[in-house]
């Protein structure tokens, strides 16, 4: 085991401890914090819930998640026993006051067993209408005054709206100092997404390239080739658009875009990004159309496998008008970005899983060479892979070896995958090891929360009042709608997609 410097004594409340994200997520990546020795030396884990679960039934559940889910999987999983004697079951109803007694019954117990007052961490791995009912409890706890080491910790989506959204920041923040909560969004945990702030700001090479002088446009997509995955019933109330632009995207958009911060202190780094989410231009429901385009998928064929039409699955309405892909236009008004096109796109059964990010840079000035050596001319790209590739790419021209001077684009990678190998650690591992020590770069502040609502509510509120007229509009394991093409094609542009993973 390699030896860090790992945080201090912790207790990890999960709520939500038989739920899916649990299962899948949040166990594996403790566990792999625990086999890369991160862990502290002093660590509980409670998961709370209302099903009826022995602690043995539990941790044979939590184990089948880290089998199926862990980026190990069935590899080294040897300390199992060692791990699970830190977990435990507590089953109670998070709506009854009255059971939250059973929280500081274990942190006293704990406490006395260490010696120590350890870190107490809630994190509400729950349906978003629970979360505020919970919180109302957990902050009436003499516990939530102790500001240094008491730490809430809430999952996207926060809200459902700019209304709500700012509901839930004033309950959290009439209970929690802003530093005790973290907001998450696993798409900052990602190692490729945390690696745009090292390409940009380690580097003398990018920034000054990185405007209005040199880039054309920028992309970002973020596709998924899953369907609802059994989510319909979160999904109706959410939607594409809700679900991965609001949060996910707009956060990538906020790093690519961001000035040069001053030092990587937490606060500096979201000073910088929510500076971004107030430059983007907000649109009104007249221009919605011109900027924002939506879809929903119909039943098909998804890689030879016969699939239903989203509004064919279950717990999802026959007549639902929920968008499944989101395409936005964004322009950020401020003196690097102006007039930069951002196209973003988001999709569920898309042609295939892609994350990836394209800044296209404008055409060279002057074209010295005869026209017939550059039948494959294309400007300079520079090409951000965040999943399920993991690499950097940046094209260029170059001769064609040979007697004659023909060019051809070509591309140098970084693959970053390469050079991490399977020690990569997911996203979840990285927040939750910020969590324990208390750092909170990587999470979203509340007036981060809100600029980003208010960038996305002409969208929303104009797609809720005027319900489409061609759902469903795109096919299982196709790239979206055509009215996505011609969003970025009435600006001269294409879609870019990368080929697929090896
Ligand atoms: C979640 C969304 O936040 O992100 C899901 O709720 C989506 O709908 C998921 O599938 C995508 O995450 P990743 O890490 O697989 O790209």
């Amino acid at each position: 085991m390699q030896s860090n410097k790992r945080p201090p004594a912790s207790i990890l409340f999960i709520f939500g401890g038989s739920g899916d994200l649990n299962y899948r997520k949040l166990t594996p990546a403790l566990y792999n914090l625990f086999l890369d020795n991160w862990m502290p030396d002093q660590f509980a884990i409670a998961g709370i819930g209302r099903s009826p679960y022995s602690n043995e039934k539990y941790l044979e559940h939590l184990l089948d998640g880290v089998t199926k889910f862990s980026r190990r999987r069935g590899k080294q999983n040897g300390h199992w026993t060692e791990f699970s004697q830190h977990v435990s079951y507590l089953q109670m109803d998070g709506d009854d006051a009255a059971a939250y007694h059973k929280i500081t019954d274990l942190v006293k117990q704990k406490e006395e067993e260490w010696g120590v007052h350890p870190n107490v961490i809630f994190y509400l791995a729950v349906a978003p209408q629970l979360v505020p009912s919970i919180a109302q409890k957990l902050g009436a706890l003499k516990l939530c005054g102790e500001k240094s080491t008491t730490r809430i910790v809430v999952e996207k989506p926060f809200g459902h709206d700019l209304e709500s959204a700012h509901e839930l920041n004033l309950l959290l923040s009439s209970m929690f100092a802003e530093e005790q909560i973290f907001r998450i969004d696993h798409y900052l945990g990602k190692e490729t997404v945390q690696n745009i702030l090292a390409l940009r700001f380690a580097n003398a090479l990018f920034e000054p390239l990185w405007n209005r002088n040199y880039i054309d446009h920028i992309q970002i997509t973020a596709a998924e080739a899953v369907g609802l995955e059994g989510r319909g019933g979160y999904f109706e109330h959410a939607g594409a658009l809700r679900d991965m632009v609001q949060n996910h995207i707009l956060q990538i958009l906020c790093m690519i875009a961001m000035e040069p911060p001053v030092s990587f202190d937490a606060n500096e780094i979201r000073n910088k990004k929510v500076d971004v989410l107030n430059a983007i231009r907000r649109i009104t429901k007249e221009q919605v159309h011109d900027y924002a385009v939506r879809g929903q998928y119909s039943g098909g064929w998804k890689k030879g496998e016969k699939v239903v039409g989203y509004r064919q699955e279950e717990g999802v309405n026959p007549q639902s008008n929920i968008d499944t892909f989101a395409a936005v236009k964004f322009y950020i008004d401020n003196w690097r970005w102006q007039g930069v096109p951002i196209y973003v796109r988001t999709g569920k059964y898309l042609n295939q899983k892609a994350t990836h990010i394209t800044l296209q840079f404008k055409q060279a000035p002057h074209y010295a060479f005869p026209s017939e050596s550059a039948e494959t001319w294309r400007s300079n790209r520079l090409t951000i892979s965040i999943q399920p590739n993991m690499d950097i790419s940046i094209r260029f021209q170059a001769k064609r070896p040979g007697q004659t001077m023909m060019l051809d684009p070509v591309d140098m990678t970084f693959d970053y995958d390469a050079v991490a190998g399977e020690h990569l650690p997911e996203a979840y591992e990285t927040l939750l090891l910020d969590v324990m020590e208390g750092d909170a770069t990587l999470f979203m502040r509340n007036d981060q929360v809100d600029a980003a609502w208010q960038v996305i509510m002409p969208i929303l509120e104009t797609w809720e009042n005027r319900p489409p007229q061609d759902f469903p509009n795109y096919a299982p394991d196709s790239w979206g709608p055509d009215a996505a093409d011609a969003l970025i094609a009435r600006d001269g542009h294409t879609w870019i997609n990368l080929p697929p993973a090896p």
